[in-house]
């Protein structure tokens, strides 16, 4: 256990994406790049995520724009359900808590738009607080990891779980944001670099010779 916690720590120093939000402490910006991201790509978020903070630089200023205002900055990311969730939730912020951003999970979550891996990314990188994460790329790499033999919508649970045991307490900022990252430089969906992870003395997918197999496809 910490010797994955290390390792992958100490790839992360060396390996890791130098990316605009990882310069933020406002919970704010943070909040902001996680709804961007959730379905979009970093290389189209980086330009949107700037302006978008220019046009909006506090949460209060996000509640008293008008939504045509806000679907226009947002114009291009798609998925505007994203867009109009962060123009109500910077309302809620104003109304419920002073316009302050909230610092509990369970306040997080009532926000439209924030589910529980979009609110342990917020309060993982804002707080450095040690709530685990689950979106696509982690599901990824844990699934490899433990050569998980269901998809993973069928184990889901396990795979928080999972998420929940191996985060760092003492770093869980940086464990979260370099598990991104493997998921997203290392990890690949397709022909992912083995040779060049820190996790591969530890991977069980990768000592049976599964990694191309796994996760296993979704049945539909
Ligand atoms: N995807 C979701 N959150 C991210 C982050 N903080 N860094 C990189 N990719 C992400």
């Amino acid at each position: 256990m910490t010797e994955l916690r290390r390792s992958l720590l100490e790839w992360y120093g060396r390996q890791g994406r130098d990316l605009p939000w990882r310069h933020q402490s406002d919970p704010y910006a943070i909040w902001v790049s996680e709804i961007m991201l959730q379905q979009t790509q970093v290389k189209t978020v980086i330009p949107y995520y700037q302006r978008w903070l220019d046009r909006f630089p506090t949460i209060k200023d996000l509640a008293i724009a008008d939504l045509q205002t806000v679907l226009k900055a947002w114009e291009g990311l798609g998925y505007y359900a994203r867009a109009r969730n962060l123009h109500k939730a910077a309302g809620q912020i104003v109304r419920d808590y002073n316009g302050v951003f909230p610092q509990r999970l369970d306040e997080v979550l009532t926000l439209a738009g924030i589910g529980r891996t979009t609110a342990g990314g917020i309060l993982s990188a804002a707080f450095n607080q040690p709530w685990s994460i689950l979106d696509g790329n982690v599901k990824r790499v844990l699934s490899r990891l433990v050569a998980l033999p269901v998809p993973p919508k069928k184990a889901i649970e396990q795979l928080w779980q999972l998420s929940d045991t191996l985060i760092d307490p003492q770093h869980p900022r940086d464990f979260n944001q370099a598990l991104m990252d493997l998921g997203a430089i290392v990890c690949t969906r397709s022909r992912p670099s083995c040779d060049r992870c820190p996790w591969m003395p530890y991977c069980q997918a990768y000592s049976q010779g599964m990694q191309a197999q796994l996760p296993m496809r979704e049945s539909s």
